[in-house]
């Protein structure tokens, strides 16, 4: 297993061929009560991730993008519409063995792609601070930082990629 602060595999051959062997789907909410364990095991701390919140927050427009490897779970995206056109990538979780592998940036490229195609305008997120490496992958796929903000307790970016026109509304 991969822990954060641990030096980061390069891509190898292994992991090139790991790459290689995933599939992703697209799926609604059900999926994520289906495969609450692989949830709650990439969101331990969030007390506040249950049955109500989801139902909640996933009534508008809203998708699932699941990584699977030979059929089994390994990762998935959740995006919802927090206005008309204006997608909010709500979480992105790939199980704790399989971290590390370039699973989780192809999972966030594959969304960002299925929302472009959706005519969605724009797409955003929400990021701690310190996952430094994680924020480069999203400014390296075309996201700009937006806003700083605390929730929590915990220091976040904005960040935002606009697909066409000019977003000037609050995110
Ligand atoms: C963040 C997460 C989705 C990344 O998935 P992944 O498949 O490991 O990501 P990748 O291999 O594509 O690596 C992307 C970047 O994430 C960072 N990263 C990878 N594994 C990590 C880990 N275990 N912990 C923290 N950051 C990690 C790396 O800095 C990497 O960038 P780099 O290779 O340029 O340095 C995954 O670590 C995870 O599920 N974490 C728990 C849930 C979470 O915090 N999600 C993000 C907020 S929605």
């Amino acid at each position: 297993m991969w822990e954060h602060g641990d030096a980061i595999p390069t891509q190898t051959g292994a992991v090139r061929r790991i790459l290689a062997e995933i599939s992703f789907r697209v799926h609604d909410k059900n999926w994520l009560f289906e495969n609450i364990s692989l949830v709650r095991e990439c969101f331990p701390h969030l007390e506040y991730i249950d049955a109500t919140d989801m139902e909640l927050r996933l009534q508008s427009d809203h998708g699932v993008i699941v990584a699977e490897c030979r059929g089994k779970p390994v990762g998935f995206t959740v995006w919802y519409e927090t206005l008309p056109g204006i997608a909010y990538i709500w979480l992105t979780g790939v199980a704790r063995e399989q971290r590390g592998k370039g699973i989780g940036t192809v999972l966030r490229r594959t969304a960002i792609r299925e929302l472009s195609k959706r005519g969605m305008r724009a797409v955003w997120c929400k990021i701690s601070k310190e996952k430094t490496g994680w924020i480069k992958k999203h400014l390296e796929q075309g996201f700009r930082i937006v806003e700083h903000v605390r929730e929590d307790g915990k220091d976040l970016y904005k960040l935002a990629k606009v697909f066409r026109g000019d977003v000037v509304i609050a995110l």
